[in-house]
Formats: structure tokens, C-alpha cells, sequence
């Protein structure tokens, strides 16, 4: 009987070890195997993620770009004094102006309805450059106080690559006369 019993122990020992065994090949992972894919797998999930708390390079190459996109104006008041701005690509000359508290008018906002946002192109380089004027702006410049041969209004030049370096004479009077009434929209 006691023989029997212990038999029976025995042999329910080694279908218990013979079931964790089986269970540790099927389930748990093999202790040296699977290191190096899990390895890689944490590399690949948390290095791009570490990257794009890295600041340091890509934000100075931001800034160059940044730089990159914009272009050196020079504006000359009545009196001679030149005052150098940086202008975003795609910006008039007048919102350019405006921004850094340059005296240069645009009475109705760069509707082409007035010509106090007359500029004198300082360089025929420069001037060759520009996009032709429609004939709504030649139409207003006609009207311009002090016309010149390179003058232009400054709501419709456009801060474009080409034109880095340009300079802008302003005018030492406008005429504003055809903005009596005109409302200009808010922005
Ligand atoms: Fe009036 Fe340029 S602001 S035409």
C-alpha cells in the first residue's frame, strides 16, 4: 500500500516537472535568444523618441534656415538715415516696413487704391528684377509725388531671393488722394 502510494507521488513529480518544462519552451522566453531582438526593439521604440527631445542641432539648423528665408532691405528716409531690415520671403516691402516701424504710409493697406506706399528702387539691378507693375499700379504711381524712373509701390514688392540687398528711397512727400472716404478693411 505504502509502496503503491509512493509510486503514485512519484509519478505525478515527474509529470508536474515535464509540464514546466514544456511550459518554459513554449511560453517563456529562452534566456539567451530573444536579448538581442528585445534589445533592438527598445532601441528602435525609444531612439527615435529621444530624438526629437534633441534640440541642440536641429533647432541651430531651424535658425539657418530661417535666415535663409529671408532677405537684407535697406530703407533711406528723406533725411539720408538708412535703416537695414530683414524681410521674410513672400512679404511686401510695406508690411515689411510697418513691422519695423518704418515711416512709409500705405493709406488703404496694399489695395492698389492710393500711392502713399510710393518707394524709390534705389539700383536699376534691382529694378530689373522686379515683376512688371500691373497697369493698376502704374495707373496710381502716375499720381505718385516725385516720380521717378525705378519707382514703385511698396505694397506690391514682394521680398523674393533675388532682391536680397535691396534699397528703398523714401519719398520725402506722398500724395494721398484718392483714399478721401475709403475705408480700408480690418485685418
Ligand atoms: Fe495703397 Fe500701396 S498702400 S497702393
Amino acid at each position: 500500500m505504502l509502496a503503491s502510494k509512493s509510486l503514485k507521488l512519484g509519478a505525478q513529480a515527474v509529470k508536474c516537472l515535464s509540464t514546466v518544462s514544456h511550459f518554459s519552451k513554449s511560453v517563456a522566453p529562452a534566456t539567451s535568444a530573444p536579448r538581442k531582438p528585445y534589445v533592438q526593439m527598445l532601441q528602435n521604440h525609444f531612439l527615435p523618441r529621444a530624438e526629437l527631445f534633441s534640440t541642440t542641432a536641429t533647432s541651430s539648423a531651424d535658425g539657418e534656415n530661417e535666415e535663409q528665408k529671408k532677405i537684407s532691405v535697406t530703407f533711406v528716409d528723406k533725411d539720408g538715415e538708412e535703416t537695414q531690415i530683414k524681410v521674410p520671403i513672400g512679404m511686401s516691402m510695406l508690411e515689411a516696413a510697418h513691422e519695423n516701424d518704418i515711416e512709409l504710409e500705405g493709406a488703404c493697406e496694399g489695395s492698389l487704391a492710393c500711392s502713399t506706399c510710393h518707394v524709390i528702387v534705389m539700383d536699376m539691378e534691382h529694378y530689373n528684377k522686379l515683376e512688371d507693375p500691373t497697369d493698376e499700379e502704374n495707373d496710381m504711381l502716375d499720381l505718385a509725388f516725385g516720380l521717378t524712373e525705378t519707382s514703385r509701390l511698396g505694397c506690391q514688392v514682394i521680398a523674393k531671393p533675388e532682391l536680397d540687398g535691396l534699397r528703398l528711397a523714401l519719398p520725402a512727400a506722398t500724395r494721398n488722394f484718392a483714399v478721401d472716404g475709403y475705408k480700408p478693411k480690418p485685418h
